[in-house]
């Protein structure tokens, strides 16, 4: 069997239609743990996570997100749970990063929230259990789950297990030779 991170990157895509399987708690909780140990500019961990597994939550939520933009929007995402990753007001507005910008921060902390994300949905491919990000609308999110003082939620993570024949296969990429330049912009080999 071939092991290591390469398998997990080919296997993994995103998947909008879930079976109506649970997700065990170790699975969840390993998920987060995960989300925990992601890299962060300054190392400041500017999230928090809220696991959501109530129905009519989620469905509420799916409402506030664009799910399907890539694909024929005519199916139900009813994943058995989501991971909606917070941002903190004070990593994004100011506090933190390099003063010269007009909004310190606030790229650093937006870049660093898709590290969590990656590594949730690696983790999840790695137990079987299938994933999407997804972009919501984010004060109707915010207001949904509870936040105030400026948090915000810019992303949320879908999970559960994949419909029966509803996992896609991995869409194209670019090809490497297409996108690597060597020593200076335009560079050749
Ligand atoms: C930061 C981020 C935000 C995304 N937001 C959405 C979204 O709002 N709706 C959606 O359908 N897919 C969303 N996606 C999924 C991408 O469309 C998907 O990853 C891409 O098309 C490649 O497909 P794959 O994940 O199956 O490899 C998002 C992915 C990322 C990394």
């Amino acid at each position: 069997m071939t092991t290591g991170i390469l398998p997990l990157l080919t296997s993994r895509s995103s998947t909008y239609e879930y079976a109506e399987r649970l997700v065990g708690d170790s699975d969840m909780m390993a998920v987060l743990e995960a989300a925990r140990l992601s890299p962060s500019f300054l190392n400041l961990q500017p999230w928090e996570f809220i696991l959501i597994k109530n129905n009519g939550m989620i469905k509420k939520l799916l409402e506030q997100a664009y799910y399907g933009v890539y694909h024929c929007n005519d199916y139900e995402c009813r994943p058995p749970a989501i991971i909606a990753i917070v941002l903190k007001k004070k990593y994004y507005d100011g506090q933190y990063g390099y003063p010269r910008r007009d909004k310190p921060g606030i790229f650093e902390a937006h870049l660093s929230i898709s590290m969590p994300a990656m590594n949730m949905i690696l983790a999840a491919e790695e137990r079987g259990l299938a994933t999407c990000i997804l972009n919501v609308n984010v004060p109707e999110t915010g207001k949904l789950l509870g936040l105030s003082g400026g948090d915000i939620i810019p992303l949320i993570v879908c999970l559960g297990y994949a419909r029966p024949g509803k996992k896609a296969a991995m869409k194209p990429r670019k090809s490497l030779e297409s996108l690597l330049h060597y020593e200076r912009y335009g560079g050749k080999k």
